[in-house]
């Protein structure tokens, strides 16, 4: 099967699986086809939406202090980026250690070589000096070559709170494989979103504009678009939820009426009732407890945090036991 039929193949699978559960769920990670990016580029730009702005402010900000905790007793490092995305927020850093002259290579992972090859184009003109070494691939199998290769101390990006869409479980998880392709001494520089005014979270995730009910829905456009389905996006509303006691914001779509869509890749229909939810997104807000919890649970310990003068946002840096 071509990789192409197999990822549709994949995608009809948990779509069935997601319409047949009960809540009806729908993966998040199908946010992101061309539309879904380009509307979560917008999402970053929204005045409602703080984490990206919280997040550049601490690289503008402290990028001296992070350099020093980087580098530790060393004189360098590889960077390594789980995800390329368009960089806006790495080059702040990037920029700054080559100013400083630090002896290092960049290194984004992304599963798509057209991303990679777009960012390495843009950094050329922007640093033409930094040293970049792209991976294309799964994050795992880049890390694992990564240890198998290079001797050279890591320092890993997971950025913008992508964490906070994994739920508890499946994150500690993910940053124990992480660990488990790191060698003791290694770091790894997370995001994490706040808990901070639950309306102010609401608001992150349910903008004035509507491009975040855009980006939500777009889920079942993707779905009629690839699958054949016949989802009338108008009879679908977005419905954002935090949950101020454990940091949980969840995004749902809503079905505005009773009614039947059909899957044709899947030749079955599904109904829904009026007013029944399908949760589609979890975005974790973390409280510092948490944030240790997590890091020791994974295998690491925290070496500093960074946080935002607003308290919205922490970088927090975690080095391998
Ligand atoms: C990618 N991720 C960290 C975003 C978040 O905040 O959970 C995705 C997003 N969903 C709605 N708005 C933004």
């Amino acid at each position: 099967m071509s990789e192409t039929k197999e990822a549709l193949n994949a995608f009809a699978i948990d779509i069935k699986s997601g319409l047949q559960s009960s809540p009806k769920t729908l993966p998040s990670m199908y946010f992101y086809d061309e539309t879904g990016d380009a509307l979560f580029q917008k999402i970053m730009d929204l005045d409602e939406y703080y984490l990206t702005r919280a997040e550049f402010e601490i690289f503008v900000r402290q990028k001296e202090e992070i350099l020093k905790a980087f580098l530790g007793e060393d004189e360098g490092f590889r960077l390594v980026e789980l995800g390329a995305g368009d960089g806006t927020k790495t080059k702040v850093l990037l920029a700054h250690f080559l100013n400083e002259g630090v002896p290092f290579t960049y290194s984004p992972i992304d599963i798509s070589g057209s991303v990679l090859e777009q960012l390495k184009d843009d950094l050329k003109g922007e640093l033409p000096s930094l040293k970049v070494e792209p991976i294309v691939g799964e994050y795992f199998s880049a890390l694992e070559a990564l240890a198998a290769n290079d001797t050279s101390k890591e320092v890993v990006l997971f950025l913008g709170s992508n964490i906070g869409n994994f739920d508890r479980a499946a994150g500690v998880d993910f940053l124990t494989h992480v660990g488990e392709n790191l060698s003791s001494g290694d770091m790894l520089l997370i995001g994490f979103d706040l808990m901070k005014n639950p309306q102010k979270i609401l608001c992150a995730y349910n903008d004035k504009e509507g491009v975040t009910k855009a980006f939500n829905l777009n889920l079942l456009t993707r779905i009629n678009n690839d699958l054949g389905a016949d989802f009338n996006i108008d009879d679908f509303d977005h419905f954002p939820t935090y949950d101020p006691l454990t940091g949980e914001t969840k995004s749902h779509i809503v079905s505005k009426k009773a009614q039947t869509v059909y899957i044709e890749a899947l030749d079955e229909s599904f109904s829904f009732d009026a007013w029944e939810a399908i949760h589609t997104e979890v975005s974790q807000k973390y409280s510092r407890k948490m944030i240790e919890a997590y890091a020791s649970e994974a295998g690491f310990e925290i070496v500093q945090n960074f946080v935002d003068s607003n308290q919205y946002f922490v970088d927090s840096l975690w080095r391998k036991v």
